[in-house]
């Protein structure tokens, strides 16, 4: 069962160094990282292509013991969810604005013994999740609009929705992750962490932080 009194730090890999990426993932893990984020992208539901499942795989082999939380930010994600599942991944988190039937692909990621992610848009309101929280072990409310690293955390669009989705979560007596993903550093992470999100995604937060270690330890106490 999630914890969601517990606070998961979890670095993105899309801004590491992927030239690197072997040592780059063992970096994140070594300064304190609980999940590795890893974020698909099909040039069709964002505006941008990153990687697909071998790269998974290779962050699989970097490090064996890690927990793979990926991000599907893909069109189809029932058409592609077997693959990823194959190469190692640990969760496996869809959007509900995509093209597919949300609560067969989550019950189908369940059945395959991941944790279940449900993530949405900045623009998509909150009440577009309530049907499927009983599938889902973490919500992802993004702060930006997906497709790139590097933008602005959107603070008015999004954190009622956290506020609304915790409340939700304890009239329904569930248990799920609240995850926040775009624009996280300290100050940021304070703020959400204060809204109720206990599970912070950050790429250039702290991959491009000067010191990974100490940024995630900041992550931890902050909010
Ligand atoms: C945005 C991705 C994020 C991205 C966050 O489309 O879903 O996971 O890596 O990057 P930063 O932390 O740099 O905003
Ligand atoms: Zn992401």
């Amino acid at each position: 069962m999630p914890n969601y009194n517990q606070r998961i730090i979890a670095p993105s890999v899309l801004a590491s160094d992927w030239g690197n990426l072997a040592a780059e993932a063992q970096r994140a893990v070594e300064a304190g990282g609980d999940w590795l984020h890893l974020d698909v992208m099909d040039g069709h539901f964002v505006d941008n292509i990153s990687f697909g499942p071998q790269f998974v795989a290779a962050v699989r082999s970097a490090v064996p013991e890690a927990i793979l939380d990926v991000h599907l930010m893909i069109e189809r994600p029932d058409h592609y969810l077997d693959r990823f599942v194959k190469v190692g991944s640990s969760n496996l988190t869809v959007h509900v604005e995509a093209q597919h039937d949300v609560a067969e692909t989550l019950k189908r990621i369940r059945e395959a013994g991941l944790g279940t992610g449900l993530a949405l848009n900045p623009a998509t309101p909150i009440e577009d999740v309530y049907p499927f929280l009983e599938f889902a072990d973490n919500i992802l409310v993004m702060t930006v609009v997906p497709g790139f690293g590097g933008q602005s955390f959107m603070e008015e669009e999004t954190m009622p929705k956290i506020e609304a989705v915790a409340a939700e979560r304890e009239k329904r007596g569930l248990d799920f992750h609240i995850q926040v993903d775009g624009g996280i550093y300290a100050d940021t992470a304070a703020i959400a962490a204060k809204h109720g999100a206990n599970n912070l995604v950050s790429g250039t937060g702290l991959f491009k932080a000067p010191d990974m270690k100490a940024a995630i330890e900041e992550f931890r106490t902050v909010g």
